[in-house]
């Protein structure tokens, strides 16, 4: 698909852009940049609404076409470790609830959750007391059980990221294996949150063939792992990782689907992946941020990785 550029906005190649026109999507592009840096999640009696991707629907004489603004890189905060410390003691401190303010307040465009089936870190409580607090993406990491999803659609997330889980592993290890679960996510995981209008993203590896499956399921959004390129130990797996990562950003984009990142990534590593990887809108990071934020206060740590990924400023600087 081919298209034009005015403002934030791709318009599809073949649409007559009249002048009209034009100024219209310049002022809807203000208002939604005003939108972002109010962090509001919704604009009143407009045609569109904060969270990406954002759809803007504008009737042009008595055609209806569908817009879509060019991807914003942005980072999403996983608070899962903020929990992990406070279960550690039993105690109340540190709180997830305050760690998310704080990260918003230092620029997150939003925070993400992972509700473990043993509710290792965050529970049931967090998900509620956190969706009171937070202003912009509201993300719930989670495993497609029949329990999180009726937790998912009780709370309305903005975001559903479906992973793969197991009781043993530290941390999620891989992408989805989607050959093995398309048919039970057609049929039973992904109507309930469609029905409910929460975004669906999948955390895949950088692989075509399960790209396609996602985007024949009709979800809005990937994930791709990153894991394999945060850990590669040799500078050649570390090229190879990265080239996997590029296809497969460039194949989602070709195929209409949203391009989110995360697991593994790092001060270290962050620049060489946003340097090769196109096409990038959220990205998912945790166990780094607040295991730097234990030396450098949370608030300098998401404000240092909030302005590396929109492009204000590099590790180095
Ligand atoms: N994305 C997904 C799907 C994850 O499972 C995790 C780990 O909880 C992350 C991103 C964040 O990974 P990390 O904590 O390594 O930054």
């Amino acid at each position: 698909m081919k298209y034009n550029t005015i403002g934030g906005f791709r318009v599809s190649h073949g649409v007559k852009v009249l002048n009209n026109f034009r100024i219209l999507l310049l002022h809807l592009d203000m208002q939604i940049r005003k939108l972002q840096a109010n962090r509001q999640a919704t604009c009143e009696g407009s045609v569109f609404r904060f969270c990406f991707p954002v759809t803007v629907i504008v009737a042009v004489t008595d055609h209806v076409h569908i817009l879509k603004p060019i991807a914003m890189r942005q980072l999403l905060v996983n608070i899962d470790h903020v929990a992990t410390l406070r279960n550690a003691r039993g105690e109340k401190v540190p709180d997830p609830v305050e760690a998310a303010r704080i990260c918003e307040m230092a620029g997150a465009a939003g925070i993400v959750f992972h509700l473990r089936e043993d509710r290792r870190h965050i529970r049931d409580e967090d998900v509620y007391a956190l969706k009171k607090v937070v202003k912009g993406l509201f993300d719930f990491e989670m495993a497609a059980t029949d329990e999180m999803i009726r937790i998912c659609l009780d709370v309305h997330a903005d975001v559903v990221t479906l992973v793969p889980e197991s009781r043993e592993e530290l941390t999620t290890e891989g992408g989805l294996n989607m050959r093995k679960v398309e048919k039970d996510y057609r049929e039973r995981a992904i109507p309930p949150f469609k029905e409910a209008g929460i975004e669906i993203s999948l955390f895949v590896d950088p692989e075509p063939a399960d790209l396609d499956i996602c985007a024949g399921l009709g979800v809005e959004a990937v994930e791709l792992h990153t894991g394999s390129y945060a850990n590669a130990e040799t500078p050649e797996v570390r090229r190879k990782e990265l080239l996997r990562l590029r296809n497969a950003a460039e194949h989602a984009h070709r195929i209409g689907l949203k391009v989110n990142a995360g697991h593994g990534l790092n001060f270290g590593n962050i620049q060489l992946f946003l340097d090769e990887v196109p096409h990038l809108t959220d990205l998912s990071i945790g166990h780094a941020l607040i295991a730097d934020a234990v030396f450098n206060g949370l608030e300098n740590t998401i404000r240092r990785m909030a302005d590396i990924i929109a492009g204000r400023s590099t590790p180095a600087s």
